[in-house]
């Protein structure tokens, strides 16, 4: 096979690797010739994307990531079962629809441990052993909602930010010793986290073409448009890319 991408047994983890734009990363990841683990806490997903890939092409490990326990062992698990990583995706992430007065601090709190201190956790147990080799690298998952203020994610734009800016901590800690870390903020992506928010809508119809609107394009992105950003920063080609907020958001934020 033509290594089109340098990314020929390369080790992965893509974290909320079940669904979404993680289950589509995995399987870029794969089409690429990694091997990749997929770490959700969703059992029934993660046996679906392997009953999908086959048995050896992914590894499922299962594991909640609001559990700081839980989430380093889920990851030694994955290191070893891989025998290292050298690519680690924080994509897991979730989100409530409220401003600063309706979010409570349940909600707050959940964000945050989710999209941003577990991402911090993956990296402490990833990055000892990139450091060992001198080379590795780190995609997380933001969003457009990290660079912009959306309406009505007060939480998830936060957290976003705070994960972009832990990118940038990275690059400049580490980059000097091998390590080569971004993130992509998308745009609304069709994924079942958008198909479970419009059909728990008042008025889903209005809801799904109210967030179309939202990109220049007037339409969602693609689980696999975003994946492919993803493959393209896990790969040797995005050599100069280091700390970078890479937007894939169908002109969102252009305006
Ligand atoms: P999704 O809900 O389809 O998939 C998320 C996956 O993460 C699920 O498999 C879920 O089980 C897993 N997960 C969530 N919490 C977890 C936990 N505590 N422990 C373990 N696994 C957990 O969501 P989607 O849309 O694919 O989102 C993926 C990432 O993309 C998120 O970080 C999200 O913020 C980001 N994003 C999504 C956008 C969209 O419009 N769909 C736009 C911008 C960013």
């Amino acid at each position: 096979m033509h290594d089109e991408w340098g990314l020929a047994g390369k080790k992965c983890l893509v974290t909320g690797g079940a669904s979404g734009i993680g289950r589509a990363t995995v399987l870029r990841l794969i089409g690429a010739g990694c091997r990749t683990a997929a770490l959700d806490r969703d059992t029934a997903g993660l046996s679906e994307l392997v009953a999908e890939v086959g048995e050896g092409a992914c590894i499922p490990v299962v594991g909640d990531l609001t559990d700081e326990v839980g989430t380093r062992r889920a990851v030694r698990e994955a290191i070893e079962r891989l025998d290292g990583i050298d690519v680690v995706v924080n994509n897991a992430g979730i989100g409530f629809r409220a401003d600063v007065l309706e979010t409570t601090l349940e909600q707050w709190d959940l964000t945050f441990a989710i999209n941003v201190r577990a991402a911090f956790v993956v990296c402490q147990e990833v990055l000892p052993q990139m450091l060992e080799r001198g080379s590795g690298v780190i995609v997380n998952v933001a969003s457009v909602g990290g660079i912009i203020g959306i309406a009505s994610r007060a939480a998830y734009g936060a957290s976003k930010a705070a994960l972009i800016s832990l990118t940038r901590s990275l690059t400049v800690d580490y980059a000097g010793r091998g390590i080569r870390a971004n993130c992509v903020a998308p745009g609304t992506t069709e994924t079942p986290w958008v198909d479970r928010m419009v059909a728990g809508a008042d008025q889903p119809a209005a809801l799904r073409q109210q967030m179309a609107e939202r990109q220049i394009i007037g339409r969602l992105g693609t689980a696999e448009e975003i994946a492919d950003a993803i493959l393209f920063l896990s790969s040797a080609r995005a050599s100069f890319f280091h700390g970078s907020a890479v937007v894939v958001d169908g002109g969102y934020s252009a305006r």
